[in-house]
């Protein structure tokens, strides 16, 4: 049994590993387009992989695909009879260019795409409504009060807009659950722009998007740099400085790869291992999968602990590659 750990200060107990969903995007849409389709068989082998690895949650969004990655997450485990308590489910409101009442508006298009699953955390995926944040939290306060929602999370939010949306749940006596951020060994600015700080103070769990740095962090570019030409233009947009300067994080993979050997298990898993660990309970992680042995690799990274030595090794290691 893996142990679980409190989504911010809720009720709710989440694995310290979900399951990232954009892949599920169906190819659809701008945001979904990043990632080749994956089918429907593919979809459900990833979550009956990640289900018996232990993981409970799962993280999904309006923005991906337009809703069919939430349509495809909710089909599947619908077909396989899985409970809402076994699965909890992560979504998100798209802020861009539309107003606080949007939230209102757009939420039973969410519980149809879902099917009537419930939303166990909704999150504003970006810092970028053209309402005040304060017209956000009133919007979603009210999703919570009506039940049509569990908790609320932010993603994308600095310390002071994170602090900002505390404070405004607060007057509704909800909390902030959680700030969904990019975090990994090759993107640490959340610990140096008070992200992590604020979020240990006020008891909120920080959710670690692209933790694998969308692949560079397993090692497989470093072996193999003829995989990068496969990817998807936007995604080759997207990390093209990390790209194009792979051999800068060559030292990271190299001591992933030696602390690995001694726990016979894969660089990427010593990776989510030291993100899950290193600041305590505070941050969790949404690695995505495309394939079903990611999903079991991944999973395979809740099974062992790394100890203080190997994560300071790896912070010290990870922190020189980042000055590089
Ligand atoms: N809130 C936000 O703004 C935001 C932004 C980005 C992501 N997210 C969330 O975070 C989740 C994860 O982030 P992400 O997808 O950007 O990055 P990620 O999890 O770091 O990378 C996922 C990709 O890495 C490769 N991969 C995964 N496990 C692997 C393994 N064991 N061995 C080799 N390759 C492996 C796969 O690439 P291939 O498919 O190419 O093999 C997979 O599609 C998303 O699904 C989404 O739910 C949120």
């Amino acid at each position: 049994m893996i142990p679980k750990r409190k989504l911010g200060t809720s009720d709710l107990e989440i694995s310290a590993l979900g399951l990232g969903c954009w892949q599920f995007s169906k190819g659809v849409g701008m945001i979904g387009n990043f990632w080749s389709s994956v089918d429907d068989k593919m979809i459900e082998e990833i979550i009956q992989t990640s289900l018996d690895g232990g993981i409970n949650w799962f993280d999904t969004a309006e923005a991906y695909g337009n809703g069919e990655s939430e349509k495809a997450l909710a089909r599947i485990l619908n077909k396989m009879d899985v409970t809402e308590k076994d699965a909890l489910i992560a979504t998100k409101w798209w802020p861009v260019l539309r107003r606080a009442s949007s939230i209102t508006k757009t939420i039973q298009d969410r519980i149809d795409c879902l099917q009537g699953r419930t939303i166990h955390l909704h999150q504003v995926h970006q810092p970028f409504s053209i309402s005040s944040i304060k017209k956000q939290m009133k919007a979603m306060a009210e999703l919570v009060q009506s039940g049509k929602v569990v908790t609320v999370g932010v993603s994308n939010f600095n310390a002071k807009q994170m602090r900002q949306a505390h404070e405004e749940l607060a007057q509704y006596d909800i909390p902030l659950v959680s700030n969904q951020v990019k975090y990994s060994l090759l993107d640490r600015r959340m610990e140096s722009n008070d992200v992590i700080n604020t979020a240990k103070e006020l008891g909120i769990t920080i959710i670690a998007y692209s933790p694998l740095e969308q692949g560079l962090v397993t090692g497989k570019f470093h072996k193999n740099p003829e995989l990068l030409q496969q990817l998807s233009r936007s995604r080759r947009i997207m990390n093209r400085k990390k790209f194009k300067n792979i051999t800068t994080s060559q030292p990271l993979i190299d001591t992933l790869e030696s602390i690995a050997e001694k726990y016979e298990v894969s660089p990427s898993q010593i990776a989510l291992n030291w993100l899950i660990t290193f600041h305590g309970d505070t941050v969790v992680a949404i690695p995505g999968a495309t394939k079903i042995s990611h999903a079991k690799e991944n999973i395979s990274a809740l099974s062992f602990r790394l100890n203080e030595s190997e994560l300071e090794e790896i912070d010290k290691v990870s922190k020189q590659v980042l000055s590089m």
